[in-house]
Formats: C-alpha cells, structure tokens, sequence
C-alpha cells in the first residue's frame, strides 16, 4: 500500500475530534441551549425530563435518572440495590477507574475478576470462582462498547440472587440478544461524558431500570434524599448529584443521532479490520455472539504495542492505551491484596492493547490514513 500525502490540516489523525461533531449539529445544539436559557431551568427541569423520557425509550426500560456523571450513576444504583457494608461486588480488573471507586465510595468491597482473553469483558468463569457468601452484586462492564456475556452472568446472578449492575458507561446503543445495553440488568448506568458515543457537554450521566421502586429511591438519592415535588422533605440521606439542564438539553439534540453514529463507527470498525486484517501480528476486535457491538473504542492487540505506538504517533496518528494498567495493579487499588501474576489475563492484554482512532466524522481520507501509518510500521 502507498503512502497518500495527507493534507496539513489531518497531520493529526487525533482519537475523537468534537468539534467536528459540533459543526454538524450546530443549530440542532444551539436551540436547544438558547431554550434552557429561556426557561432558566439550570438545574433538573424540562429539559432533563424530556430527555430522561428519551432515552428510557431508547433503552426499552421503564425509567430513567438524569444524574450528574457515570460515576454517581454507578454509586446511586449500588446504593439502591441494597448494596454497602460488609458486601463483596464482583467486577473485571480490565476498566476505567470509576467502576471500583464506586464500590468502594458505598462501602463495599470489590473483588477484581480477571476477563475473557478475546472479547475483554468479565469472565463468567471466573466470576464463579470469585463468589463467595457475601456477594451481592457483579458489575459488568461492556467494555468498548461491547456488551459483557449476559448470558453466563445472568445464569450466576439468579442461582445465588445477585444484583446486576451494568456499567454501560461505553454501551449507548449497544444491544445484547436484541436488547439495549442498560435493559440488560437489574439497573443500567451511563456516562454521557463528552467523548462517549452519546456525550455531554460537560459531566453527566443516567441511570436505567424497569424497577419502580428502584427509580424511586434514585430520584431522591440524587436530590439530597428529598422526594420529588416535595422540597424539604429529606426522607433519606442523598447527595447532590442531578444532571443539568444544559447536560439534558444536549443530550436531547445529541440521542436522535445516535444509531447513525454507531452506525459510522461500525462500518469504520470494519474497514479497520478488513484493511488490517492481513497484519497476523495484531489481533483485531472480535465481536461476540449476540452483540451488537458500537466500538466506542477501537483496540487492537500486539506484542510490538509500544513501538507501534511511537511509529504511529510520529505518523500524526493518536494512538492511546485503554487502559495500561489492571485495577489491582495501580497504587489506588493494590490494598484489594491481589498481587502481580493474580489476574493473568488482564495482565497480558494491559501490555498489548492499543486503541485506533475511530470516530463518526473521521474523513475517509483520516481512516485510510491510519490503516496506511500501521502498514507502514510492519513493511
Ligand atoms: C467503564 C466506565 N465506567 C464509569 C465511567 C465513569 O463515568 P464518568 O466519567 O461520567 O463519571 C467511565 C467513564 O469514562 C467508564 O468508561
């Protein structure tokens, strides 16, 4: 394959450009945050509402809770299941930070699980050798956009009567079986954070679920335990942790684009492995069974990760490690007691794995350019 000049303004194929995505849907974005300035409703409010109402649609689920980032998702929905002191959450030691902070910040304690070596999600194998008497819930996370094997989880989940809590913080769009990631579990929980496949623009998050009480009890966490439409009557302690209602407001414009986007990201995810798939030294994603995969990330596998890394970055290509270490093996997380050599898997593919740039405006010129700067590095 020969190297094409690239144009001054691609020398950085860099992983997500927004402002791109900006462009295309300035005035679909800009009415909708004159609109909250019309209303001065900052905080919650219509805006947040009509767009919880969106994506429960969406999701095919009964409710969903605007919260104020992944994060707080994640703690709220562990602490309306009933999960806290004295339990163990089990969940995969290949994540970002956020899904063992979570478990920790409500008092529980995180087992780490090591992940299947193909798709990098939670092990359902390995989740059964980390049950133990005080179990409560296992947190799958779908993993690039690709959705964990809720198949073998759900099987665990019910034999020994477990809370599912999905972190689908990479899934919007994501299906399993048919079925939207976030309707998976007995509760859903999302980052809407600005690079994610349905961003923000600025913190936010939501949390899905068909449970009524559940979302219930959500809408009072997330408000300082008040319940709603009765200011000042605190029946729990809550937090602070609402969505704006610019975050709802963008989130609104944003979610009707949404398939077209991960419709985008799939048909680069193919060209990728299509173009690159002669290269026998890297692995390429593989897709599992029944999911709907929506490459939020593209990752790539190989031994040569690092030098592939520089040769690509002096391309022009951005080229980052998602993520570079497991969880038990950052200074945060080592007091979990599972030392180097204990989750193997994760391990290995932590020194391996490499993510391409892939995002829906990438040109077609973008695209060939990366698939050219990896050749270039192997021939
Ligand atoms: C897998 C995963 N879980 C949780 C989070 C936390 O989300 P937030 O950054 O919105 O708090 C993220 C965000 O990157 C994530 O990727």
């Amino acid at each position: 394959m020969t190297a094409m000049p690239l144009p001054q303004r691609y020398l950085t194929v860099r992983m997500n450009d927004l402002h791109a995505q900006y462009q295309q849907i300035k005035g679909e974005v800009d009415g909708a945050l004159a609109q909250v300035m019309q209303e001065q409703s900052f905080v919650l409010g219509p805006q947040v509402q009509r767009f919880e109402a969106d994506f429960a649609n969406y999701c095919k689920v009964g409710h969903c809770i605007g919260v104020s980032s992944g994060t707080d998702a994640l703690v709220l929905a562990l602490l309306a299941a009933g999960v806290g002191e004295g339990d163990e959450v089990i969940a995969p030691a290949l994540t970002f930070g956020a899904t063992i902070e979570a478990i920790c910040q409500v008092g529980a304690r995180p087992v780490l699980c090591d992940i299947d070596p193909t798709h990098y999600t939670i092990d359902p194998e390995q989740v059964r050798r980390c049950l133990s008497d005080r179990t409560r819930a296992i947190v799958p996370v779908h993993l690039y956009g690709q959705v964990a094997d809720m198949d073998g989880l759900s099987v665990l989940a019910a034999e020994r009567d477990l809370v599912l809590v999905e972190d689908a913080a990479q899934a919007q769009g994501a299906r399993y079986r048919s079925e939207p990631a976030g309707s998976l579990g007995r509760v859903g929980c999302f980052s809407f954070y600005p690079g994610k496949n349905l961003g923000a623009y600025g913190d936010a998050g939501g949390i899905t679920t068909d449970d009524d009480v559940l979302a219930e009890r959500l809408r009072r966490l997330r408000n300082h335990g008040q319940v709603p439409g009765d200011k000042f009557n605190y029946r729990e302690i809550g937090y602070n942790a609402r969505m704006d209602g610019f975050q709802g407001a963008v989130l609104s414009a944003k979610l009707p684009h949404l398939n077209d986007w991960n419709e985008r990201r799939r048909s680069i995810a193919t060209r990728y492995r299509t173009e690159l798939g002669d290269l026998e030294c890297i692995a390429q994603p593989v897709e599992a069974q029944h999911v709907h995969h929506i490459y939020h990330l593209y990752v790539i596998r190989t031994p040569d990760r690092d030098n592939l890394a520089s040769s690509l970055r002096a391309a022009g290509v951005e080229a980052t490690v998602h993520y570079p270490h497991p969880m038990h093996l950052t200074p945060a997380f080592r007091l979990l007691g599972n030392g180097e050599g204990s989750l193997p898997v994760s391990e290995q593919v932590c020194r391996e794995i490499l993510s391409l740039p892939l995002y829906p405006e990438m040109s077609d010129e973008q695209i060939d350019w990366v698939i050219d700067a990896v050749w270039r590095h192997y021939t």
